[in-house]
C-alpha cells in the first residue's frame, strides 16, 4: 500500500534520520561498485548528519522524506541551484540532486511520487531548466527521467571517495 506513504518536507530535526536512509540506500544500490574505503569516504562526506545539518539549514535547498506507515523513512529527494559542471550554465537552472528509496519500496510508483513532488517544487521556484546528474550504468533512472522529459545533454566525473564515476548529465527546458 503505497497510497498510506506519506512525503514530506524534512526540516532541521531530520539530519540523523537523512544521514540514515541516505546512507542505507546509497549502500544498497551502490555499494558493490567500490572499495570499502571508498565508500566510508562518500557516505562520512555525504551523509554524516553533519552534511545533512548543513544542507537543511540551507534556504535554497528543499529536502524530502517519504515515510512508512509506521514513520519509518524509506527514501528522500533533494533539489535546489545546479551545481553540475555544466558549460555555460544558466544562472536560473535548478537540479535534483538525489532521489533514492528503499529498495523494498521501489517499483511502486512512489518514486515518480517523490519525483513529481521535487520537480513541481523547482517549477514553482522558478528554476529552468533543470539538470539531473546520474551514473551512466544506472539504466533504470535514466528510463525514469526519460518518461519525465529529461534527455542528455552532456557527461562529467563524480567522485566517491577516490573512485571517479562516469556520470551523464540531463537536462529538461
Ligand atoms: C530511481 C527510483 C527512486 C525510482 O523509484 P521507483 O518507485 O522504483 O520508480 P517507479 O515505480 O515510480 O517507476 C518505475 C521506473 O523506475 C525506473 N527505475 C529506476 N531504477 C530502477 C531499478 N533499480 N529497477 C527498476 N526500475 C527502476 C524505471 O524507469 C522503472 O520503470 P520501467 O521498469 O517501466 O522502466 C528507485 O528505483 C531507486 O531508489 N533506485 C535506486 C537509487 C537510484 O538509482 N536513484 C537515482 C540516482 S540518480
Amino acid at each position: 500500500m503505497t497510497d498510506a506513504i506519506t512525503i514530506r518536507r524534512a526540516n532541521l530535526g531530520d539530519a540523523f534520520r537523512l544521514g540514515d536512509i541516505g546512507s542505507v540506500t546509497f549502500s544498497e544500490t551502490f555499494a558493490h561498485l567500490y572499495l570499502p574505503e571508498d565508500l566510508a569516504a562518500f557516505l562520512q562526506s555525504t551523509h554524516s548528519p553533519e552534511a545533512w545539518g548543513r544542507r537543511l539549514q540551507d534556504a535554497h535547498l528543499a529536502v524530502w522524506l517519504v515515510e512508512d506507515v509506521d514513520g519509518t523513512a524509506v527514501g528522500y529527494a533533494s533539489a535546489g541551484p545546479c551545481k553540475l559542471p555544466m558549460p555555460d550554465l544558466e544562472s536560473n537552472a535548478g537540479e535534483l540532486f538525489q532521489l533514492y528509496l528503499r529498495a523494498s519500496h521501489r517499483g511502486k510508483h512512489l518514486g515518480s511520487r517523490l519525483l513529481e513532488t521535487a520537480l513541481a517544487w523547482l517549477e514553482l521556484r522558478g528554476f529552468d531548466p533543470l539538470y539531473i546528474g546520474v551514473w551512466s550504468g544506472n539504466a533504470g533512472a535514466q528510463r525514469l527521467y526519460a518518461r519525465f522529459g529529461f534527455t542528455r545533454c552532456g557527461e562529467y566525473e563524480f567522485a566517491v571517495g577516490r573512485q571517479r564515476d562516469h556520470e551523464f548529465i540531463l537536462r529538461r527546458a
